[in-house]
């Protein structure tokens, strides 16, 4: 039975069971350098304004140095009795400095301590998902360079709708992640925000400095209501929501990617290194990565619905149900990351078909609208097109044949309007380059949309 800080007030020990049911030390001591950094410049504060002697906080900073990297090296194991990972730390430098090591919790509660560390670790971690989420966008646009002239078929329904190129689907992926680094990276300005200062809920009577100890801890600012410093877990929400964005993202991609490399589609190939095969079914490769990545984004889900639910009805200030915001915005933090970083890889490798995909987009009448617009620009209104190539179309059905092969007599039957040409304007790659309005698929305008992709990419490229 550990002994435990409180022991004074109390005359019975705590239960082992309610102990470790309490405790939170399995998974927040992944924040020890966090703690260690936020105990730091709480330290420097308690020096500077003279709360404690100066050449005690030298002593208290550098015993606090030594604590961090023993435990980076692994020389000092965390002991998992501790009931977190801030009172392990006060522990440790109790037992190294003594006294004045127990000055350290002066002016400074386990509460703004807490919330403290988390918003140091979730912002540190916050880089890292924007670094791999940069390096999936670059993936994705380089492939897309690539394939900014190959035909496929655009879908809606999932039926053969109207031509795009692969370089141009992929790009709408890329939009979407754009967006999701930028609404990432305005989140993390409400993450960094100091709460220490804010003591358990209701400040402190010592003289201290918020402005410098929030620059210590490396935050722009400190948290303006004490009561709100220590009992905001709204950053938290903030980025989970945001990843799972990132996450219903490649989840798209994941199920387009899953039916892309069917037998039925074979518009891409995978590599053999993302792919597995069957125990009993000599044939198969299957894409279990991107079928996980779909898989892991229901669980990014829950973790988001565990927030909002913690929060919802919590009185303030601080209540032990916010000690379960960290297993949650951890989790979804390192599913998101695991899937990006496996994500960049399984895109730069895969092997795109292009004659399938042009083959596809030749068989599903996907010309057709061009061929109403063929009309239309002889001055007939749209729905009156609209209905004779309709009518062409279900001609071509019944004969087996397409718009490109349909004899001329017949178009002739359907409208005298119809000439020679009509054959150049229901080319597929025709029907492609005419799509060039702004944002369309015309290989004429891809670099505009590449070009804006890049302008969106470049704040990121200084991390
Ligand atoms: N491990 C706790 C948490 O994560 C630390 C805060 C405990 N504060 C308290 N007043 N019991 O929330």
């Amino acid at each position: 039975m550990p002994k435990v800080m409180w022991e004074g007030r109390f005359s019975k020990k705590l239960d082992d069971d309610a102990n470790s049911f309490n405790a939170s030390i399995s998974f927040d001591k992944r924040m020890y350098a966090d703690d260690i950094d936020g105990t730091i410049a709480h330290a420097y504060m308690l020096g500077k304004c003279s709360i404690i002697p100066y050449d005690e906080t030298r002593k208290l900073v550098k015993c606090l140095e030594e604590i961090k990297s023993e435990i980076d090296s692994g020389k000092l194991e965390i002991d998992d009795s501790a009931e977190d990972i801030h009172m392990f730390i006060e522990a440790e430098l109790t037992k190294r400095l003594g006294d004045i090591g127990k000055k350290i919790h002066t002016a400074r509660s386990r509460n703004d301590q807490t919330a403290l560390a988390l918003r140091m670790y979730v912002y540190r971690e916050t880089f890292e998902i924007l670094k791999l989420a940069m390096k999936l966008v670059e993936t994705l646009m380089k492939k897309a360079e690539e394939e900014r002239e190959t035909i496929m078929p655009g879908y809606t329904h999932m039926q053969r709708a109207q031509p795009v190129t692969f370089g141009h689907h992929l790009m709408a992926y890329v939009f979407m992640f754009l967006r999701d680094m930028h609404r990432i990276a305005s989140a993390c300005t409400r993450t960094n925000i100091s709460p220490l200062g804010a003591g358990a809920l209701a400040g402190t009577t010592y003289p201290i400095d918020r402005i410098l100890s929030s620059h210590l801890a490396g935050c722009r600012d400190f948290a303006h209501n004490s009561l709100d410093a220590v009992s905001d877990r709204d950053y938290c929400v903030e980025l989970c929501s945001d990843i799972a964005l990132i996450m219903t993202h490649l989840s798209r991609l994941s199920e387009e990617i899953t039916l892309w490399c069917s037998w039925e589609f074979k518009f891409i190939e995978l590599d053999d290194a993302y792919c597995t095969g069957s125990s009993i079914m000599p044939q198969k490769k299957n894409p279990d990565i991107a079928e996980l990545v779909r898989g892991k984004t229901g669980r990014v889900n829950g973790d988001l619905v565990t927030l909002l639910t913690m929060l919802k009805g919590l009185p303030l200030a601080y209540n032990k149900d916010l000690q379960e915001d960290k297993e949650a915005i951890f989790d979804a933090i390192d599913t998101v990351k695991s899937c990006l970083k496996i994500f960049a890889p399984l895109i730069e490798t895969m092997r795109v078909k292009r004659d399938n995909m042009r083959k596809a987009a030749s068989e599903g009448f996907i010309n057709a609208t061009d061929c109403a617009d063929y009309l239309v620009r002889k001055s007939i209104p749209f729905r009156d097109a609209y209905k004779i190539t309709g009518k062409l179309v279900a001609q071509c059905i019944s004969k087996n044949c397409t718009l490109e092969t349909l004899p001329l007599s017949e178009y002739k039957k359907a409208s005298e309007l119809f000439e020679e040409d009509i054959y150049h304007a229901v080319d597929l790659a025709t029907c492609l380059k005419e799509r060039n309005s702004e944002g369309g698929p015309s290989p004429d305008r891809f670099y505009e949309q590449f070009y804006e992709a890049k302008v969106l990419l470049s704040p990121f490229s200084k991390m």
